[in-house]
């Protein structure tokens, strides 16, 4: 079967790109998915190694805990090990996906009907399912947090179900754990802000259904990948917006089992039916709030097929405490909709950033808001208290600082909290919020707090003393020459205007740094005054 004609790349030919850009590192000796293969990868997020210098790695031989050998590659990192990878599946430069999303969503594409989908290309069913190295037992799908977690475990999924009253399907990515060969344990987040998958799976059991169809997608083409983590209102099929990120129709194919559409040119689609009556136990597993969830019930899925293309490529998100690739993909998400909310829904025009907290905190946490220089402080409140309750999961702490402040250096935030904010004025503890995402249970009830933050400078302030950018550029130039250890520059690096600074002061730093500080010193010669008390402020333009 060929793939029909399409505008965007499926997952084999981003994984062509990412290689052409020197982003993929191919392993070929064995490694072991049950304790070996997540373990390796996470150590780009632990080891020092720098975002923009995180690869995606494709796993070509694959074997297992009981020593067996696996046909199928496994690749982690290739939807946003870091955002260079992720623009590359967006066809964006990093800049522009904030305004790619923006265009998709404001136009999305409905997707095409076709029958000749490669991920039919081979179609596993009935007693093929059923046994030791069939159906899902086949499949080399790791163990993320070995030592913790429970079974091998599906993070890189896009869980299609429907609404049984509206026809509208939900694609969402949610981890689903192996069971047996023909049952998995799908887990949706049945908080406020969850899954909306959840809500189809109400909708069911108030029809009386006893089973929900499913299918999930394992490797799919970017655009679509990146709709599962994507929190788009209710209601809106993702496929149309991944139809207007890809800047066309998705080609989609009804599945063999069930009565969903998936994506043509998916790797693998498992498909079946989630029991409404009955739920199983699933987990531990380590999750992206940086926690080991413990057992809960969740919804098993018994799988009445598996299809595929011939020589797939499994996915599968290495998340657990961020960073992670599942921060990654959440993040370069969200930071948009926070945006946008801001911005055009509520009218707050002086917010030119929202920064998601994401190391340890995992982003939903702490929210950064960096707004103008001088906005009223009426409006910082509105733009602290629209983000703090624009979702119901995100925001528990957020900060608003200006421009100069780079949010993602806490290092910064704290000298922003330390030096521009008074803490009785500029600090609001709002009660009443949900836990959230989060290792509390979350269905005790137990409510937390917000904690609301202006760090903006309330007035001008003297500059940032450091040396100003040109003598600093012109010294890393010696540095250089002198064959001294490379430098990374840290924000900030150079010294700049606060606000509060004269032309006098320009003039008069110029001329000591050009060596006539004799002159300074008989200008200020002229402006000796009697009878005043040391450490009272001069203006050399005569004000106070
Ligand atoms: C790697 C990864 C794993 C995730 N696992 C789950 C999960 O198990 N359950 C869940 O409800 N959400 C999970 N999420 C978050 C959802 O994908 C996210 O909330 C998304 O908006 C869900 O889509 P929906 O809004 O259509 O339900 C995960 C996200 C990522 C990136």
């Amino acid at each position: 079967m060929s793939a029909p004609p399409r505008p965007y790349r499926d997952l084999r030919e981003h994984l062509g790109a990412l290689r052409d850009a020197g982003l993929l590192i191919t392993v070929d000796r064995p490694i072991d998915k049950d304790s070996e293969l997540h373990p390796l990868v996470r150590w780009q997020f632990v080891g020092g190694i720098a975002e923009a210098d995180r690869k995606a790695f494709l796993f070509t031989n694959i074997v297992d805990g009981l020593g067996r050998k696996y046909d199928i590659p496994v690749v982690v990192g290739a939807i946003a090990a870091n955002r260079e990878i992720y623009s590359i599946g967006m066809g964006a430069g990093i800049a522009d996906i904030q305004g790619k999303w923006d265009r998709a969503i404001a136009h999305p594409v409905k997707p095409r009907v076709v029958t000749d989908a490669p991920c039919h290309e081979i179609v596993i069913q009935g007693a093929d399912l059923l046994g030791e190295f069939k159906g899902l037992d086949a499949l080399p799908i790791p163990v993320s947090t070995p030592g913790f977690d429970s079974a091998p475990t599906l993070t890189a999924t896009n869980v299609i179900t429907k609404d049984p009253v509206t026809g509208v399907q939900n694609m969402g990515t949610y981890r689903a754990a192996l069971k047996a060969s023909d049952r998995l344990v799908v887990r949706m987040a049945t908080r406020v802000g969850g899954a909306d998958g959840y809500q189809h799976y109400l909708a069911h059991q108030q029809r009386g259904d006893k089973e929900m169809p499913c299918a999930i997608v394992l490797g799919c083409p970017p655009a679509v990948a990146f709709m599962g983590p994507q929190k788009l209102p209710a209601g809106v099929d993702e496929l149309d917006v991944a139809g207007g990120l890809a800047g066309g129709p998705i080609n989609i194919a009804r599945c063999k089992t069930v009565d969903l559409m998936a994506p043509a040119e998916s790797e693998i689609v498992i498909e079946g039916y989630i029991d409404t009556q009955y739920v199983e136990p699933e987990a531990p597993f380590g999750e992206s709030h940086g926690h080991v969830a413990l057992e809960e019930y969740n919804m098993p899925m018994r799988v009445t097929a598996i299809t595929r293309r011939r020589n797939p490529v499994i996915p599968s998100y290495i998340s657990q405490v961020a960073p992670s690739e599942s921060s990654v993909i959440k993040r370069v998400a969200y930071e948009p909709l926070f945006l946008d909310h801001l911005r055009n829904t509520l009218g707050i025009k002086g917010v030119k950033r929202v920064s998601l907290h994401e190391p340890l905190t995992g982003l939903l946490r702490v929210t950064t808001i960096v707004v103008d220089q001088g906005m009223p402080r009426t409006e910082i409140w509105r733009a602290l208290y629209g983000a703090a309750f624009f979702k119901g999961d995100c925001g528990k702490i957020c900060i608003a600082v200006n421009e100069d402040i780079d949010p993602d250096n806490a290092d910064a935030l704290f000298w922003a909290l330390a030096y521009r904010s008074n803490p009785i004025k500029d600090i609001r503890v709002v009660e009443s919020r949900g836990q959230g995402h989060g290792p509390q249970r979350e269905h005790e009830g137990a409510e937390d707090s917000t904690l609301l933050m202006d760090a903006t400078m309330k007035s001008g302030m003297p500059p940032l003393a450091l040396p100003k950018k040109p003598y600093m550029e012109s010294s890393k130039r010696i540095w250089e020459e002198l064959g001294l250890p490379a430098l990374r520059p840290q924000s900030p690096w150079f010294g700049y205007s606060l606000g509060d600074w004269m032309p006098q002061w320009d003039a008069a730093a110029e001329r000591a740094a050009a060596g006539h500080y004799l002159e300074n010193g008989r200008i200020s010669a002229r402006q000796k005054r009697k009878g005043l008390k040391p450490e009272t402020k001069f203006r050399p333009d005569g004000g106070e």
